[in-house]
């Protein structure tokens, strides 16, 4: 008797994600420097999602987040740990899709146009890199779809940079803390 494999059917925004991470690391392929690799990957974001009005990426520095490349309105430079979406996703080292930015308690308005948002914590060997951060106009515009395939967009941006040998992003660098 045939086993049956139960498989759980993509999302409907999965192919967008899997076209995303493929033309993100032929992007990133070819170059080491994690400026220009975040620049291109907000950009790309940016231009292939629908429906989103900031993305980007808040780098560690110290106990606090520091504004990093991004495509949108200009936003706030510095987040303390714990302190907004990015701070919390920061402290707590797990994704966190907000519905309605106005019921998360502490948001920090930078464009206020945006009413739901995502924030990706970017770990490498438990170690918080930055985070990356995708706002929209709409509420209820991120769900588990976004969550997995954002997830993944960050997977491809922090490989690119550990394939590279980026010198902060090697197991001696994080274990050396
Ligand atoms: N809303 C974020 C701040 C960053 S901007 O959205 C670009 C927060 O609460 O951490």
């Amino acid at each position: 008797m045939p086993t049956s494999v139960l498989v759980e059917p993509a999302g409907p925004k999965y192919a967008r994600y899997q076209e995303i991470c493929e033309e993100l690391h032929h992007l990133l392929s070819s170059e080491k420097n994690l400026v220009a690799n975040a620049a291109n990957t907000s950009a790309l974001l940016f231009n292939r999602l629908p429906d989103i009005n900031w993305a980007g990426f808040y780098l560690a520095e110290g106990r606090e987040l520091v504004l990093g490349p991004f495509q949108g309105k200009p936003a706030s430079t510095r987040i303390a740990f714990g302190k907004g979406v990015c701070g919390t996703a920061a402290i707590r080292g797990r994704t966190i899709v907000v519905p309605e930015v106005s019921k998360f308690p502490g948001h920090i308005v930078c464009d206020p146009t945006s009413q739901s948002e995502i924030v990706v914590p970017l770990l490498n060997w438990g170690r918080l890199v930055g985070v990356l951060d995708v706002d929209s106009a709409s509420p209820k515009r991120f769900d588990a779809d976004d969550q997995e395939g954002l997830e993944s967009v960050a997977a491809v941006f922090l490989a690119s940079l550990i394939e590279a040998g980026y010198p902060d992003l090697s197991e001696d660098a994080a274990t050396a803390d």
